[in-house]
């Protein structure tokens, strides 16, 4: 098996930096598309077959260098009770939003193997499949982040619902963060049993809070969940979207790995996270629409600046648009390869 990512993880020496692209099983893929049109959205996250079908896509069309589970960080807030959807263009919606202590009540703990057993089967099927190729990483949403989803009932610009809650109700919320912690450690453990490599914890929303909420409200159940997987010894990776401003405390995690936007130079998010984590990123997703010279240089810079850290990922800063040309997406991976093996 290819275990360049691991070893990068853990900040091991490595023939080149190892690649992989937030949200690169998706819509950009003609062949995800292809499978896609025979089911909707969540029935292809809860059929084994095929959701590792599409995990495994653009490791043969890409040749990345990890897969990532294809399932959605809400499936865990579905077996929690609330109801889910996912609307063409308008994005996921959840029924009845957590407001009050009462909506509170209404939350269950779940046990995976009896509510999610499609996530483990995914994860089983793909251990197999991917054997001789590369690692599988397994991830969560963060609970501040999930928490964001299960007060607004869906997508939000401005989180009112759920900051007007963290500050004039702090104890509400909190309790909801740690009924939300308590579920995603259960959830991350047993994908880890069930054979996930490695692990993503999703902090997409962070970056909307002011640094002291932060550290008050989100990192303390993030830390949680870190130490108590700690014990099951796979790398685990923070990715923190919009981390500009919060970067000193994200290095308090407790992660293997920080994962960064492309809003902050990797040279000085290194420098700020320091030699105790690898780093992954950075590029800006929409570099894929320029042409190969464009992308070669940010490519470069992005590399040579990773050097400096314990191990470097290569990965975008955020999630692979789904207008991307897949020939710009195969094209970095070979780039990031070539590049950096001769550095
Ligand atoms: O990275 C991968 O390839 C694995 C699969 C994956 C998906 N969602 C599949 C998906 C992962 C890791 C996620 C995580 C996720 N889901 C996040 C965190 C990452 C991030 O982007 O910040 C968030 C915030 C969600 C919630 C979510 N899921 C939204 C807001 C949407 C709608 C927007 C959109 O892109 O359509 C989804 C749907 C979704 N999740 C799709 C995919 C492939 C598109 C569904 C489709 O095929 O129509």
């Amino acid at each position: 098996m290819n275990d360049t990512f691991l070893r990068a993880c853990r900040g091991e020496s490595v023939e080149y930096t190892p690649i992989w692209i937030m949200r690169q099983a998706g819509r950009y893929l003609p062949e995800y598309q292809k499978v896609r049109a025979k089911v909707d959205f969540l029935t292809l996250c809860k059929t084994p077959e095929l959701a590792a079908e599409v995990t495994i896509q653009p490791v043969d069309i890409l040749g990345v260098d990890a897969a990532i589970l294809f399932s959605d960080i809400l499936i865990p807030v579905e077996a929690m009770g609330m109801k889910l959807r996912f609307l063409e263009r308008k994005g996921p919606v959840l029924n009845r939003p957590i407001r009050t202590e009462r909506d509170l009540k209404r939350l269950k703990r779940i046990e995976p193997e009896v509510d999610l057993p499609f996530v483990l089967d995914t994860i089983k099927i793909l251990r197999k499949a991917l054997r001789r190729k590369v690692p599988l990483i397994g991830f969560a949403g963060a609970p501040f982040t999930l928490a964001t989803y299960m007060i607004e009932g869906g997508s939000s610009k401005n989180f009112l619902n759920t900051k007007t809650m963290m500050l004039s109700e702090p104890q509400l919320f909190h309790n909801l963060m740690g009924k939300i912690t308590e579920v995603t450690e259960t959830y991350l453990s047993a994908q880890i049993k069930a054979g996930a490599q490695a692990v993503q914890i999703f902090d997409s929303w962070a970056g909307a809070l002011a640094p002291d909420d932060y550290k008050a409200f989100s990192l303390p159940y993030v830390k949680r969940i870190i130490s108590n997987l700690r014990p099951l010894g796979v790398p685990i990776i923070y990715f923190v979207n919009n981390c500009g401003g919060l970067l000193e405390l994200a290095r308090t995690s407790g992660a293997d790995v920080i994962g960064i936007d492309w809003r902050v130079d990797i040279g000085k998010a290194i420098t700020r996270l320091g030699r105790d984590v690898s780093v992954q990123g950075n590029l800006d997703p929409v570099a894929l629409f320029s042409d190969e010279k464009v992308l070669e240089r940010k490519v470069g810079d992005i590399l040579k600046k990773g050097r400096r850290a314990k191990g470097h990922v290569f990965n975008l800063g955020h999630g692979i648009l789904p207008q991307t040309p897949p020939h710009m997406a195969r094209a970095l991976v070979e780039m990031v390869h070539e590049l950096s093996s001769k550095q």
